[in-house]
């Protein structure tokens, strides 16, 4: 067996429950799964759902996520070499003890030992408030025309979106940037969910000749000047 290919071998299991809601672990250390004693409440028809961040030293989270979801993308095996991050479904405090305790001294860490780390989202994120919205950068072209982008002046965005954002997207037909200001949903679904935990987006700068659209979000005076807001600036959700 290839070292992964065990990794194809998460049973899919069928949950039931009998009363109206489960109980889910919540981990108070993100980088450690030791830490995950802590408790949520659950929807019945939801299951523990386990986010294993690769791509940013393993970080872990607990959601919870409708039970026909989670094992659909559970069911997607987990390739530590190629996934960034990998989706593990249980849904009692026993049963994701027995998972984690699984994953992390067997099937984990043979195979995490040859991952390089890449985090570069912060630990210690700004609590930002963000009711009021930020001064950004933003383009009166739309993509960005680069030569201007250092003499644009930050502008105030509506509330409706506090965010600042930079997105650089490289494909066939070459690099285009976008910045401007942002909602939570766009950070989350393209910053947090996704390039945040992307091993393309780490690294940077983003290598020329690569596909890929990494996107950031921060808060604080023309913080998305850069295509890499400065670090200290970067959301955390
Ligand atoms: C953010 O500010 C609003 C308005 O001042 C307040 O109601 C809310 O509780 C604050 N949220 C946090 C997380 O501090
Ligand atoms: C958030 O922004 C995106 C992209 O601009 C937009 O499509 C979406 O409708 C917005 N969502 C909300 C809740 O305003």
């Amino acid at each position: 067996m290839t070292p992964y290919a065990i990794f194809i071998h998460i049973s899919l299991t069928f949950f039931i429950t009998v009363n109206g809601q489960i109980t889910c672990p919540v981990c108070t250390d993100p980088y450690n799964p030791d830490s995950c004693t802590g408790t949520q409440q659950c929807h019945s028809h939801d299951v523990c759902e386990l986010h294993v961040h690769l791509s940013d030293r393993n970080r872990v989270n607990y959601i919870c996520h409708n039970s026909h979801a989670c094992v659909n993308q559970q069911t997607h095996a987990c390739n530590p070499y190629t996934h960034d991050t990998c989706t593990f479904c249980c849904n009692s405090l026993q049963s994701c003890a027995t998972e984690r305790q699984d994953l992390f001294t067997t099937r984990f860490t043979a195979a995490m030992s040859t991952l390089q780390p890449t985090s570069f989202v912060p630990t210690t994120a700004p609590t930002i408030n963000a009711t009021t919205a930020s001064m950004c950068i933003r383009c009166d072209s739309n993509p960005c025309n680069e030569n201007l982008i250092p003499s644009l002046q930050p502008i105030q965005c509506p509330s409706t979106q506090p965010y600042c954002y930079t997105d650089v997207v490289q494909d066939a037909a070459g690099r285009s940037v976008y910045k401007g200001c942002a909602n939570e949903s766009f950070c989350r679904t393209k910053y947090w969910d996704y390039s945040a935990v992307s091993v393309a987006c780490s690294r940077y700068p983003y290598s020329s000749s690569a596909y890929l659209e990494c996107t950031f979000c921060c808060l604080g005076e023309g913080c998305n000047r850069a295509d890499r807001p400065p670090q200290y600036t970067l959301v955390n959700f």
